[in-house]
């Protein structure tokens, strides 16, 4: 496989995919979504300010695109105030009929690899508890973080990239604000959305 970073040509098959990779997702507890957002919110991502253009990353067999991942910038406020910039990743996809081969695993290690050589220090996710563990990440509560409303749940883990680079001081994380999804943008947006 070949990553490489997106191009904007990629726009749609990236999209695309990620509605089929998402079309097999399921939440810890077995449930479905009705209908997947991550195609749409792939969509507005790359308009966000906190988008990192060289961390979205498409991996390429034979010409096509088979799987993708996306980073944004987020923040730790610390209790007394001052902040620290961490990362985030997600939606990462990988075409269904691909899943279990592999694939995440060498696109996600090669994000995170990635990452890193841009001179980021920590990435922070709330994600399968499951499956994120593999790559280093660790319960972000063991690092004092907590998610903006003060909890701290199974899925939100943080790894570092700098050794110490989280610190003790703990805080408040947030993401970037791109992901809270505007459903009715999404509904108008996904209206008009070929299947693929
Ligand atoms: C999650 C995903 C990116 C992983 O990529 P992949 O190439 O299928 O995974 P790999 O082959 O590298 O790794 C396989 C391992 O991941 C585990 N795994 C795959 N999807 C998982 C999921 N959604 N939750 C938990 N574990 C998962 C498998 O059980 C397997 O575990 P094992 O090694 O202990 O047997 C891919 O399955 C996918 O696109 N899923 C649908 C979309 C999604 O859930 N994205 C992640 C949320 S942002």
């Amino acid at each position: 496989m070949i990553i490489r970073q997106e191009r904007p040509e990629d726009h749609a098959a990236v999209e695309r995919l990620t509605l089929a990779a998402f079309r097999t997702f399921a939440f810890p507890d077995g449930s479905r979504p009705e209908r997947p957002c991550e195609h749409y919110l792939v969509h507005v991502m790359r308009d966000a300010a906190a988008f990192v253009p060289g961390l979205a990353l498409v991996g390429e067999e034979d010409g096509e695109i088979v799987c993708n991942i996306m980073f944004t910038e987020s923040r730790v406020v610390r209790p007394g105030g001052g902040e620290l910039a961490t990362l985030t990743f997600g939606p990462v996809s990988v075409r269904p009929d691909l899943q279990g081969h592999g694939l995440g695993t060498e696109l996600i290690n090669h994000g995170l690899n990635r990452a890193r050589e841009l001179g980021f220090g920590a990435v922070v996710i709330v994600g399968h508890p499951g499956y994120y563990p593999r790559f280093g990440f660790r319960p972000a509560g063991g690092y004092g973080l907590a998610m903006p409303d003060g909890s701290v749940m199974e899925p939100f883990m943080a790894l570092e990239l700098v050794d110490g680079y989280l610190g003790t001081g703990g805080g408040k994380w947030y993401a970037d604000e791109v992901y809270e999804i505007d459903r009715d943008a999404l509904a108008e947006w996904d209206a008009g959305f070929g299947e693929g």
